[in-house]
């Protein structure tokens, strides 16, 4: 599973990117409002930093809008997907996008049906949102398998990319589904090291390594 870093942080991706555990980057209107940076400028460094795709996204509301944004999105760097909404605006716009052989992220899938009309649109990424179906009682991870089960029934090469993780368990969850990719915060992929096991079995050889007396350096 690729992993993509959810945020315009740059110093977190930098800090990510640097283990290798940076396939590509997503952001959205919220995380550029957090960055408090402007989207062309905080975008281009993100795209210094990282190789993989970095998805920007488009706010207009019509097919049209989106396309004219998505286009001067894509003039920032070559490794820019544009991200659209799941909209019949959007799917539009992800026709004619990724004709002109963009790369397009469909962002705030909420079912499996929407994410067949992403596929069919010739989406690169479909984007389903975990956390918010959580939010309203739901499980956000079976839609993440059924969407899986219909890709594969039809062989379509639109990838997965689960977003709205919010923990270190919807990661394993997710890759244990067979999402392509999954978005998350940087915080949630530091948390997937912990084990209290591994505290606990730590804690103990330094223990022991204490009463031998001994010092490697
Ligand atoms: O990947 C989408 C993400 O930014 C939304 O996450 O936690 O606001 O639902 P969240």
């Amino acid at each position: 599973m690729k992993f993509f870093v959810d945020t315009a942080e740059v110093d977190q991706i930098r800090e990510l990117a640097e283990l290798g555990m940076v396939d590509g980057v997503t952001t959205n209107p919220s995380l550029i409002m957090k960055s408090g940076r402007d989207i062309k400028e905080v975008t281009a460094e993100i795209c210094g930093i990282v190789d993989g795709p970095v998805s920007a996204e488009t706010v207009a509301l019509d097919a049209d809008g989106m396309i004219a944004e998505g286009r001067e999105l894509t003039k920032i760097a070559p490794n820019i997907t544009v991200k659209v909404p799941l909209t019949w605006a959007g799917l539009k716009a992800c026709k004619v996008l990724s004709g002109e052989g963009h790369m397009v992220n469909v962002t705030l899938c909420f079912s499996a049906n929407q994410a067949l009309l992403a596929a069919k649109a010739g989406a690169t990424f479909i984007s389903p949102f975990v956390g918010r179906l959580d939010d309203i009682n739901l499980d956000g991870m079976d839609l993440i398998a059924d969407i899986r089960t219909v890709y594969d029934n039809y062989d379509f090469k639109t990838q997965i990319l689960a977003a709205s993780i919010r923990s270190a368990n919807h990661m394993s969850q997710a890759a244990l589904i067979g999402a392509d990719v999954a978005t998350a915060p940087p915080s949630v992929i530091k948390k997937m090291a912990e084990h209290p096991l591994t505290d606990k079995g730590l804690a103990a050889f330094l223990a022991d390594w204490e009463k031998t007396g001994q010092k490697i350096l």
